[in-house]
């Protein structure tokens, strides 16, 4: 067998980040969830599908030449070359693949061609993480539809939560099942007007995943400035150890658990 069929065979996991508004912390976390498969020693992609506004290669201060505009484009236009030449790499572990620098760009993305771009990431990579806006239109429908799991982030926040329960009846209606709840309590420290158990009842589902007031952090900015991954932090399991074992069982659940696709 050729070393690129023995490539082909490989197959990594996919996963997108959605949720029912914005600003509930999914590009914070997925950059996040990617330090922490570096840590697993798992190459790791991240998709960066928030085609309008996308923050992941800002966050890094990465410039990226390509990005997901130009590799649907080739793809659907029988161009498509190496996977590695719309990518940036990050470091050993972790890749990018950005979301279009000029937004005019974002429009003329194929919805046609999502399947095909993440089956590729997940014959190269062990885990493809995808990131998104939180609109339900056809980009984010195929992805939906694309992925072996749903990471739906919600806060404790009324509106949040009623639009949580109409998202999730959509879902059921549309007979997607391959999703998880993740509370992210970090991004609203000072909100906990509903307990958890309130919670669940307003959404009718569990909570799967949480993530603590612990890693709310002040100089977020400054991070960010920086381009700093919070969980590549040497002190990030010792510190912040909580969120630092939702990561890892969020990560191993991903790699490991039969995915229903
Ligand atoms: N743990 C945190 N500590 C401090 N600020 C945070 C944290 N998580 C997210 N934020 C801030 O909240 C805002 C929204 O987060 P972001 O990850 O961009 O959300 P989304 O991708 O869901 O729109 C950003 O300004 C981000 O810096
Ligand atoms: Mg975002």
């Amino acid at each position: 067998m050729k070393v690129c069929d023995i490539m082909k065979l490989k197959k990594g996991k996919s996963m997108c980040f959605f949720s029912a508004k914005g600003g509930v912390g999914k590009t914070t976390n997925i950059l996040n969830f990617a330090g922490i498969f570096e840590q697993l020693e798992k190459k790791v992609l991240i998709i960066d599908m928030d085609l309008y506004s996308g923050g992941i290669a800002l966050y890094l201060n990465k410039s990226c030449d390509k990005s997901v505009y130009n590799m649907a484009f080739d793809i659907m236009n029988g161009s498509f070359t190496e996977f590695n030449n719309y990518t940036v790499k990050v470091d050993n572990y972790i890749d990018i693949l950005a979301a279009p620098k000029d937004p005019r760009d974002a429009n003329k993305v194929d919805a046609r061609c999502i399947k095909t771009i993440i089956d590729k990431a997940c014959s190269i990579y062990d885990a493809v993480l995808i990131d998104m806006n939180h609109a339900l239109d056809e980009i984010n429908l195929s992805v939906i539809d694309a992925v072996n799991e749903i990471m739906f982030f919600i806060t404790n926040d009324p509106l949040d939560l009623k639009n949580i329960r109409s998202l999730l009846s959509i879902f059921d209606s549309l007979g997607i099942k391959n999703y998880s709840l993740l509370l992210n309590n970090s991004r609203d420290p000072f909100k906990s007007y509903f307990s958890l158990y309130e919670m669940r009842k307003i959404i009718n589902h569990d909570i799967n995943y949480s993530l603590s007031v612990d890693l709310f952090l002040k100089d977020m900015e400054k991070l960010i400035m920086k381009g700093a991954i919070v969980s590549l932090d040497r002190k990030f399991a010792d510190v912040m150890s909580d969120d630092y074992k939702t990561f890892v069982l969020m990560a191993t659940d991903l790699l490991e658990r039969d995915s229903l696709k």
